[in-house]
């Protein structure tokens, strides 16, 4: 382990980074859900104290069907969204790209157009309080069929919403299977109409989950993508290609993906080349904040100042932001 002192909280804090994979579905604050619950006389799921324990990726995709399912007014979902940024801020990140899955919204079934409106809403609000600037990536459940995901790209194309950069997929590819193919079609429709393309693999898939992101759903970005690390051939193809991985530490420790944060591979993918960036997935439910991640990893595998600015490039260089917001993140990141 190299000799680097810990770096203390303010100066990870002022480190000029962007977040490219973070889930809005992950943000709500769990008193205020108890507290929606207890007025639409919708059961808790579970006792108040143990509501935030998930036995793992499935559980916790059920908790957010629940969750969403009390989020059934524009309001809500524009302080949401609000609130997003408002943490953005904290931790010093000065953008961000957002992911929000449909399909985890019922009372927004077949309302699409006017759910990306409410989170643009809040967004809109929190630009305007100076707070940073935030994209959506409208994600795919990887349950979902093939006419249901090209029936979403078409209707992400036909909608043309400035706030929305990307289509994503995310969801259990464990319980799904291998469905690369299912949804190459509806990715290949995006992309061909410029929205970028960002994909969930190699968290509850193994290195064929990577693998079929980048060969055929043509992944501008893996979200986690880690379990890559078993197959070095693999990690050669992500270093070569520079395809970047949105890698969230806690995230896989809370749904035990890895037993502790030392067995976690961020550190040897780094080393390897790969183009890593550190994230919080869904940092209110899972306790995660971007700062803490930046630390937390910093002290576990002794990174040095030039790592952790090096880690911020990469959180820029891989985001969607617009060319402008790119240019002044790297700015402030070259006086940092
Ligand atoms: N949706 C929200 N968080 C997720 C995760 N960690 N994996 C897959 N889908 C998700
Ligand atoms: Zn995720």
């Amino acid at each position: 382990m190299p000799n680097v002192q810990p770096l203390h909280v303010d100066r990870l804090r002022a480190l000029p980074k962007a977040e490219v994979h973070a889930h809005l579905e992950g943000c709500f604050e769990p008193g205020v859900l108890e507290q929606w619950a207890r007025q639409a006389r919708v059961p808790m799921p579970r006792p108040r104290e143990r509501l935030l324990e998930f036995a793992g990726l499935a559980d916790f995709l059920h908790f957010l069907d629940w969750a969403c399912g009390l989020a059934s007014t524009r309001e809500r979902l524009a302080e949401l969204s609000y609130g997003y940024s408002k943490r953005l801020a904290d931790g010093g990140v000065g953008y961000a790209d957002v992911i929000v899955n449909p399909t985890h919204w019922p009372a927004w079934h077949g309302r699409l157009a006017d759910m990306i409106d409410a989170f643009d809403a809040g967004l809109t609000a929190a630009e305007q309080d100076g707070l940073p600037p935030v994209s959506l990536c409208v994600s795919l459940l990887r349950t979902q069929s093939s006419d249901a995901a090209a029936e979403l790209a078409d209707t992400l194309v036909a909608l043309r919403h400035p706030r929305v950069v990307a289509l994503s997929i995310d969801g259990n590819e464990a319980a799904a299977g291998r469905t690369g193919p299912r949804f190459a079609e509806a990715f290949r429709r995006a992309g061909a109409a410029g929205l970028r393309r960002t994909v969930h693999a190699g968290e509850s898939s193994g290195p064929e989950g990577v693998r079929d992101a980048i060969e055929l759903l043509g992944a501008d970005r893996i979200d986690h993508g880690v379990r890559a690390i078993e197959d070095p051939e693999l990690v050669a193809l992500l270093v070569d290609r520079r395809i970047p991985l949105g890698v969230c530490p806690t995230s896989n420790l809370a749904l035990g993906v890895y037993a502790s944060i030392e067995e976690h591979p961020i550190d040897r993918l780094r080393r390897a080349g790969a183009v890593v960036s550190i994230n919080t997935d869904d940092p209110v439910l899972l306790g995660a904040s971007l700062v803490g991640e930046y630390a937390l990893c910093s002290k576990v595998f002794g990174w040095s100042e030039d790592d952790l600015r090096a880690l911020a490039r990469n959180s820029i260089d891989a985001s969607f932001a617009s060319a402008d917001v790119k240019e002044r993140l790297s700015l402030a990141l070259a006086r940092w």
